[in-house]
């Protein structure tokens, strides 16, 4: 007699998934077929799927996102205890891990006065650009409202967040953007646009200036940037580069946004991408690694100048910042962020990322050594990029068919996720971008090396 196997809860979440889950940056015609991979469990660095495998992370969560890695009980606590004492109340009024959370994160930047709170990277940008254009109508007549942005950064999903990224593929059928934003080149020195030239990055900055010069200076109120520019290639920034930028934001009275929404919170071994280059910003905005995604948050910081901008004459009924967002009234975001902060002091994190990260680009330049096909390694802490080329003379970029390739190799062959440029410019999807939890030991980099080395010895270009 047949026994009928019954279905276990992962199946039905199976089930479930493919009929009714439309997910993200995914074409779903594959999936009739199959269902998506789905996670069920993560420890550490490792996860297990809905079918049962096992799987080294080198992502964060796919996105850059789960720094202190996976199964953090002391967060998971904080939050169950924040939420069992009162889970939401608005941010019109204050809520104690939210205060808590604000004075800590302030005393790791130095130099900033003030957090916002809401609840994803794009998020915290369009609160950025809100202050940028408020200001604008308060002391220049609205004149001064331009934002700049940089080709190959990204910014986010929303319309006016999409307005701001450098990447056009991403943007491809969204348009019409919003206006007021306007694009300047990117200083990504191994692809230079101004051939062999000595001070490449004193260049791609003085790029900006040109921009500014063209729209006029009184029109341009903001620069918006990635301290290392992640999805749109790991771009470190080439020698002189934010030297220049801080002394052209000063020259044209122009306030600096840096976007640490993926160099945020100890990605590159110190706590934001932007303390490694002697920066003073005006602006910061930080969401995936401020929490390690065990809750939803995302921080708009300002200086206190900024901030004071807007304490205005209580008459003024126009004076004040006038924007809300529901959820970052939610006390989980901070209850998990302090949680999270406490955990990378507490493991001395930052040193690890530092420590490991020299570890795992000196392990990259070997498999430089051994394969033609890698153009250029890049990166810092964490946070390391391979770009993969047909011809290093040439620089002619492999087709993104070849990443996506040795990224399935690495999970299929050797169970290890990796992560890549996607679909971000038509013919630049070529790097690999390697971004492991701030716990990574130098054992779990030998296997990422490891799995890589393995897909590149398979693939043919
Ligand atoms: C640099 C950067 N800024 C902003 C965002 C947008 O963040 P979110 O997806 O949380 O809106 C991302 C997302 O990948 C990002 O990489």
């Amino acid at each position: 007699m047949n026994k009928q196997v019954p279905f276990t809860e992962h199946d039905l979440a199976l089930m479930a998934d493919q009929k009714s889950v439309w997910h993200h940056l995914t074409n779903h015609t594959p999936y009739e077929e199959a269902a998506p991979m789905m996670m069920v469990e993560g420890s550490g660095m490792r996860l297990r799927d809905a079918k049962g495998n096992e799987y080294l992370d080198s992502t964060s969560g796919g996105l850059w996102t789960v720094n202190v890695g996976y199964g953090r009980e002391p967060i998971a606590k904080a939050v169950y205890e924040q939420l069992m004492k009162m889970n939401f109340y608005s941010q019109t009024a204050g809520n104690e891990p939210a205060a808590i959370f604000a004075e800590k994160l302030l005393d790791k930047m130095p130099g900033m006065g003030r957090v916002y709170y809401s609840n994803s990277g794009s998020e915290a940008n369009e609160k950025a650009y809100k202050i940028v254009r408020q200001i604008a109508h308060k002391k220049y007549d609205g004149k001064k409202h331009k934002i700049l942005f940089r080709e190959r950064d990204y910014h986010g999903t929303t319309i006016t967040a999409l307005s701001s990224t450098g990447q056009f593929e991403r943007k491809n059928q969204y348009g019409p953007f919003t206006p007021g934003f306007v694009e300047f080149p990117h200083c990504l020195e191994y692809r230079s646009q101004w051939g062999d030239v000595a001070d490449y990055g004193v260049r791609a900055a003085k790029e900006m200036e040109r921009v500014i010069l063209e729209e006029g200076p009184d029109t341009v109120g903001a620069v918006v940037l990635e301290p290392i520019t992640a999805g749109g290639g790991v771009i470190t920034p080439p020698e002189g580069y934010w030297e220049t930028i801080q002394e052209i934001c000063a020259k044209y009275d122009i306030l600096l946004h840096l976007d640490e929404v993926v160099c945020g919170l100890g990605r590159t071994g110190k706590w934001f991408g932007y303390q490694h280059y002697g920066i003073k910003p005006d602006i910061v905005t930080m969401a995936k690694g401020v929490a390690s995604g065990y809750a939803a948050i995302s921080c708009t910081v300002t200086t206190e100048a900024v901030f004071d901008c807007f304490k205005t004459d209580p008459s003024d009924r126009d004076g004040y910042f006038r924007d809300v967002s529901t959820f970052g009234g939610c006390t989980a975001g901070p209850a998990a962020a302090l949680a999270n902060m406490n955990i990378i002091e507490d493991e001395n994190l930052l040193d690890n990322a530092t420590k490991q990260g020299e570890y795992f680009n000196s392990r990259l330049l070997e498999l430089k050594d051994k394969y033609a096909f890698i153009g250029d390694v890049r990166g810092k802490g964490l946070f390391q990029g391979l770009e993969l080329v047909k011809d290093r003379v040439t620089k002619e970029p492999v087709h993104e068919s070849i990443i996506m390739q040795v990224a399935a190799h690495c999970q299929n062959k050797s169970n290890v996720m990796i992560g890549r440029t996607n679909r971000s410019f038509r013919d630049f999807n070529n790097t690999i971008a390697l971004s492991p939890a701030l716990i990574a030991t130098e054992s779990d980099i030998d296997e990422i090396v490891l799995a890589l080395d393995k897909a590149f010895a398979e693939v043919t270009l």
